[in-house]
């Protein structure tokens, strides 16, 4: 079906043909156009330009958005929308002093959602995994990264890597599904960790190989999860099923998550609220895209991801929600944009590019969404009123989005 979107006030995000991520200063800048027409067939845009150029072909339908504002669909690259049940009795722990740490130590945390898990439905998993993805979709997000890692035995992790398959048929939107197994040593295998890893190298990932059930691997390399020596075997057996690594790293603390990643080409390296110089150094040899979850800092208390000494570096930045029940239950990107300006010193442009292009980049998804670029698919979101660029992240707390568009169709 040809289409063309007429009289838009501003299309944001207007990215030349090519440019397929932004490093450092780059990031600063987000071109736009202003009166403009978006045309697109079959879901991908054919063509943007300026009003006073337009002229109406006799086979297309056109769709006026008279005054209104356009950006580009939002890009989350880092999810856990698939879990059986809210923690908010650790979060009441939590507020009463207990650390992140301390419940996850006390069988608390993942494994507390990985009992849930495996006692619910694939089904009922599916239905409330629809619900969230509805509010992601209805506050701009239009591709979307799911984890697995709340199963940890082979039935649970199959099970929710299944559910994202069906999100997958279900949903218009891009979505794409990482592997997780190695998020947590589960309670049965405490005293055999060798055992567990063996368990995903030997029998889980050969199982979702076989079914094709993810696009990506990932490891939670941190303090009282997986070593840097264990996560480069998993990595290893994961490369070996075609799974390019996407993995958490020094979320608590400085732990060799980045660099066991860069070895393993990861395509990203997320968390990184333990950043320093030599993480910086090793990311600067390497292809792979640091991204940034503030929304974990914000609710756990941690550290901030320094992303204006990664941006100076003259490195790319993304950011995501991280959308999961223990350490980051908000699923709005726009709320990720208000915590990267205000706590993270990004401005409004970078916040953007970080949840839009950048995103798209560490999802290998850069070529097909992440601007409104003739070739990409027309996934955008419609903005309230008539807001500047500043004002998503400045009125905090507030959807600014009133229509979502993927690839040309209104959701
Ligand atoms: O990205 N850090 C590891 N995984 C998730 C939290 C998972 C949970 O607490 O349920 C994260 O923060
Ligand atoms: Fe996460």
């Amino acid at each position: 079906m040809n289409l063309v979107f007429t009289n838009i006030n501003r299309i944001y995000g207007t990215q030349p043909n090519g440019r397929h991520i932004l490093k450092g200063t780059d990031m600063a800048e987000v071109p736009f156009l202003d009166h403009a027409y978006l045309r697109c067939r079959d879901g991908i845009i054919t063509e943007t330009g300026l009003m006073q150029d337009w002229v109406a072909k006799e086979d297309e339908q056109q769709v006026s958005l008279e005054g209104k504002w356009l950006i580009p669909g939002l890009v989350d690259s880092h999810t856990h929308l698939v879990f059986a049940a809210a923690r908010e009795e650790e979060f009441r722990m939590r507020i009463s002093g207990k650390s992140y740490e301390e419940i996850a130590a006390a069988g608390g945390g993942i494994l507390n959602s990985a009992l849930k898990l495996r006692q619910t439905s694939e089904e009922q998993l599916f239905e409330d995994a629809c619900v969230r993805l509805h509010l992601m979709m209805a506050h701009g997000t239009t591709t979307v990264e799911i984890k697995s890692g709340y199963g940890l035995d082979t039935a649970s992790e199959l099970k929710m890597l299944r559910v994202i398959k069906r999100l997958k048929e279900h949903f218009p939107m891009q979505i794409r599904a990482t592997f997780l197994g190695a998020h947590a040593i589960p309670a049965e295998f405490r005293q055999d960790r060798a055992g567990y890893i063996r368990l995903i190298t030997d029998e889980m990932l050969p199982a979702i190989h076989a079914e094709g059930l993810a696009d990506f691997m990932d490891v939670f390399c941190d303090r009282g999860f997986f070593s840097p020596e264990e996560t480069a075997t998993l990595l290893e057996a994961g490369l070996r099923c075609g799974l390019r690594p996407k993995i958490h790293a020094n979320e608590l603390g400085l732990t060799g998550g980045v660099q066991v990643g860069v070895q393993f080409g990861a395509l990203s390296v997320d968390h990184l609220e333990h950043c320093g110089p030599d993480e910086i150094a090793c990311l600067l040899e390497s292809h792979t895209i640091p991204v940034g979850l503030p929304g974990t800092s914000y609710f756990l208390g941690l550290p901030y991801t320094p992303v204006r000494a990664l941006m100076d570096a003259g490195l790319p930045v993304a950011l995501a929600s991280d959308f999961n029940p223990g350490s980051s239950p908000g699923p709005s990107l726009q709320m990720t944009m208000s915590l990267a300006c205000t706590q993270m010193k990004m401005l409004p442009e970078e916040a953007l590019n970080a949840v839009t292009l950048n995103a798209a980049a560490a999802l290998d998804l850069n070529d097909t969404c992440g601007s409104l670029t003739p070739g990409k698919r027309a996934d955008f979101c419609v903005l309230k009123g008539n807001p500047s660029l500043a004002l998503i992240p400045y009125h905090f707390g507030v959807n600014h989005v009133e229509e979502v568009y993927v690839q040309g169709v209104r959701c």
